[in-house]
């Protein structure tokens, strides 16, 4: 297991200032941004112009959440739009493998997300291939969903699957992950936690984010 970052997601923030919203969480290991379709999810956000624009304005990484249909024509654009780690959904990728190796090369981690209902089992020989896996923890589509605990044994198995592999893939978590939940993700063996309206709905959001941190901290070295 990777050491514990928190990602907020930018989903919850006010679109019409996101600079400003990105720099009210200095302390964020990366900033979550969720591209949606209409396709893939019910709900539409922005292109890779806007990413681009986003990763100019901040030092922090940008980890892109893609739930967008056809991933393997369209993941690319985001890694050349400035992002860290690109996430594509398995359900919406045609060759996994290859888009896998394709945002590795050039030049960001390269991730696999699995909705509430995908299994992992038949991705285990794929775990290599990837940095980071993403086990969604609500339908994906909009914020301020409650936390899934049907999740949790995938997260459980996941991470065995890992350390059965010798493997230090960053296991991320998205969807309910608050102040409640996030323990219950760190116990499981989930490192990498995506919040949005916990942290954008609060009062002072940094202080959130090391809230978070220090919770999921505290759970694995319990
Ligand atoms: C849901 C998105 C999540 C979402 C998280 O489709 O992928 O990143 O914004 O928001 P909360 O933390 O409010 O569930
Ligand atoms: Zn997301």
């Amino acid at each position: 297991m990777g050491h514990i970052q928190i990602t907020p997601s930018i989903l919850n923030a006010d679109f019409g200032r996101l600079a400003d919203e990105v720099a009210r969480i200095p302390s964020a290991d990366w900033i979550h941004v969720d591209v949606m379709d209409n396709h893939f999810v019910p709900n539409l956000t922005f292109g890779p112009t806007m990413v681009e624009a986003l990763a100019r304005s901040t030092e922090t990484p940008l980890d892109a959440h893609l739930m967008i249909a056809d991933a393997d024509r369209n993941a690319p654009a985001y890694v050349e739009a400035g992002c860290g780690s690109v996430t594509f959904h398995v359900e919406a990728a045609a060759a996994p493998v290859r888009l896998a190796r394709e945002i590795r090369a050039a030049g960001a981690r390269a991730s696999m997300a699995l909705k509430p209902a995908t299994p992992i089992e038949p991705y285990e020989d794929l775990l290599p291939e990837l940095d980071m896996l993403l086990i969604m923890t609500v339908e994906p589509g909009f914020g301020g969903q409650k936390f899934l605990d049907l999740c949790l044994p995938k997260i459980r198995r996941a991470r065995a699957m890992m350390d059965k592999h010798g493997i230090e893939t960053w296991l991320q978590v998205d969807g309910g992950v608050s102040l409640d939940t996030i323990e219950r993700c760190a116990e499981a063996g989930a490192d990498v936690f995506v919040a949005g309206s916990a942290v954008f709905s609060a009062d002072d959001p940094d202080a959130m984010v090391a809230a978070l941190r220090a919770k999921a901290e505290n759970a694995i070295s319990a």
